[in-house]
């Protein structure tokens, strides 16, 4: 092929010509295809790859380094860059950029969903103290609980004791005194086991069996109870109190934290056999 050295000098023009003819319709295609028919209006950014001929890229170089040594070729304009040889290709910016999440820009723009996103943060943040808050309290009363609740031993008055059954006789023996436990174990008329509270029912002195009399006897203020701690006379308000027994494992359990009020003088079965006044004649 001719070069361009080859050719005469209107073989040269004729030739600078059509390519820049060929140049320029090829601007104004790119420009048409990023629908921008004013070159001066634009978006710069974009850029567009236009086919151009190796041979005529030769040219087209050849065509300026003629035009820059004077040569008689006039200056081209390149208002798109023709690159690797393929077709041209356009993208706008909408099909190049992903879709974006929402940004507090957007939400500014949208009051609505500023309004549904400030409420989703205070939801959250309510939801939170709440729970937070029921957590603590929860944790506060586990703890108020677990150093308020009594807690015995078994044998330490509060706690629970063990009696053999055959160590408090029968109905008709002397009550057995459990000094730990503050009670008396008696064997009831019914057969029965009952652990009488050795605290008077008055005003709380420790009252004391009178073997000789078959009853025990408060040295305080006289008040009178029966072998099974029924009232018979006196100052006290009712029965002796007495606490709660079961069987476990063949063995009589009185429980010290269990304490049972004894029944109102006036309904002691001993008053209306022995009493001799009225228990409220202090
Ligand atoms: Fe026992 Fe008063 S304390 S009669």
């Amino acid at each position: 092929m001719a070069t361009i050295a080859d050719l005469s000098g209107d073989e040269r023009e004729q030739r600078a010509a059509e390519l820049k003819r060929k140049m320029q319709e090829a601007a104004q295609k790119a420009r048409a295809a990023r629908g921008d028919a004013s070159p001066s209006s634009g978006d710069a950014t974009v850029t567009a790859t236009v086919e151009a001929p190796p041979a005529e890229a030769d040219d087209t170089s050849q065509a300026e380094g003629d035009a820059r040594s004077g040569n008689g070729a006039a200056p081209t304009e390149t208002p798109v860059a023709a690159t690797n040889g393929h077709a041209a290709s356009v993208v706008s910016p909408a099909q190049v950029a992903p879709a974006a999440p929402p940004t507090p820009a957007d939400e500014a723009d949208d009051p609505e969903a500023a309004a549904r996103a400030e409420m989703n943060r205070r939801e959250f943040l309510m939801y939170s103290w709440g729970a937070a808050l029921g957590l603590l309290t929860l944790q506060a009363g586990v703890a108020s609980f677990l150093f308020m609740y009594p807690r015995f031993r078994a044998g330490e008055f509060g706690g629970k004791f063990f009696v053999a059954p055959t160590d408090f006789g029968t109905p008709t023996s002397s009550p057995v005194g459990e000094t730990a436990g503050k009670f008396w174990m008696v064997t009831t008329a019914a057969g029965e086991p009952k652990a009488i509270y050795m605290v008077c029912t008055h005003l709380g002195c420790l009252y004391k069996w009178v073997e000789a009399n078959n009853r025990f006897e408060c040295p305080c203020h006289g008040s009178k109870f029966d072998r099974e701690g029924h009232f018979i006379e006196g100052p006290a308000p009712r029965s002796l109190d007495h606490f709660e027994v079961t069987e476990e494992d063949g063995m009589i359990a009185v429980n010290t934290g269990r304490k049972i009020n004894g029944e109102p003088a006036g309904e002691s079965p001993a008053r209306h056999i022995v009493g001799t006044r009225a228990p409220d004649a202090v």
